[in-house]
């Protein structure tokens, strides 16, 4: 067969991704890293959503090679974004410490290529145990005994709250999520000093944390994303006839346990920010030989992939105007 020119350039970018690949592996295994990049090799306004990923080393039905394979196509984005947040449930089902030391090595490859992870608590995490493998969260924690981040980027920042409701018994889960007076009384402080788009998210809907009209009292909250029910969400919330403003909220896929299974990309810009589903499978309650596979759960993946979610953020010049604070 012959070799023409486009043949030959092809196979050399082959083997530059192979190279790069077979690089990022031994990047998890902290080796020492060949490639440096530059800042323009991230894009800031480019936030990946990642959430309910019940890491397990024993227990599980291809949690980590979706979590893996999510994490390469995301290596592959050209620029990166600059950071990640994990929306909680990052463990299994009781916050073990394995569960942390396995889910460390399954998102090592995208640290090490210098996205940062922000990494919040759902009702399957437990404090103590995820803080022994990821120990920076109890120093830039914003409310001591809980895990709370602000994420920010250019045009909008993210605060993750904590919404974990953790039991004596660690062998047992609360489902429901909760906001505690502490964390309460900072986000109150906190929103009403903000003067850039911010938006607010937990593992829990929104509804749980009992924070819905705060955040319509709070002139720069952009809207509320959340995990916990492995489900693609677009809802809004209205706050009575007489008023025009509707709050959005965003619910996220889980990368693998059950519901809809994927990640999200969030893209800002001066004037809005939209949330990108990409979407890979649907199951319920887990994967069933292709034979006996509902055809609905293929319906709810062609409809779902690709899906948007687009909010517009609270201009500052016109909060300015209007801000009694
Ligand atoms: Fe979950």
């Amino acid at each position: 067969m012959k070799c023409n020119r486009r043949m030959f350039l092809s196979g050399l970018f082959a083997s530059f991704l192979a190279s790069r690949r077979g690089l990022a592996q031994e990047g998890a295994s902290a080796e020492p890293k060949l490639f440096t990049r530059s800042p323009s090799d991230y894009d800031p306004n480019l936030v990946v959503l990642f959430s309910d990923t019940h890491c397990s080393p024993t227990k599980s039905h291809d949690q980590s090679r979706n979590l893996r394979s999510f994490i390469a196509e995301v290596l592959r984005l050209n620029p990166l974004p600059a950071q990640a947040v994990l929306f909680g449930d990052f463990a299994y089902h009781f916050g073990l410490p394995e569960d942390y030391r396995y889910a460390a090595q399954l998102v090592k490859p995208l640290t090490d290529a210098g996205v940062k992870l922000t990494i919040g608590m759902g009702n399957h995490d437990r404090r103590e145990e995820f803080l022994e493998v990821f120990p920076d969260f109890a120093k830039s924690t914003k409310v001591p005994g809980r895990i709370v981040s602000i994420v920010e980027t250019p045009h909008a920042d993210l605060i993750l709250l904590d919404s974990l409701q953790q039991g004596v018994d660690k062998n047992k889960w609360i489902t429901p999520g909760e906001l505690n007076e502490e964390q309460r009384a900072w986000l109150t402080e906190t929103l009403r000093a903000y003067r850039k788009p911010v938006f607010v998210g937990a593992h829990h809907p929104v509804q749980e944390l009992k924070i819905e009209k705060l955040l319509f009292d709070s002139p720069m909250a952009a809207g509320y994303i959340h995990g916990h029910n492995h489900q693609w969400k677009r809802l809004w919330m209205e706050q009575g006839w007489k008023y025009k403003r509707v709050f959005r909220t965003l619910g996220l896929p889980s990368t693998s346990h059950w519901g809809d299974i994927g990640y999200s990309l969030f893209r800002l810009s001066p004037q809005a920010a939209t949330v990108t589903l990409r979407q890979i499978d649907f199951y319920y309650p887990k994967p069933v030989p292709t034979q006996e596979r509902p055809a609905d759960w293929d319906v709810h993946v062609a409809e779902n992939n690709g899906q948007t979610c687009t909010f517009q953020l609270p201009q500052r010049a016109a909060v300015a105007a209007s801000s009694e604070f």
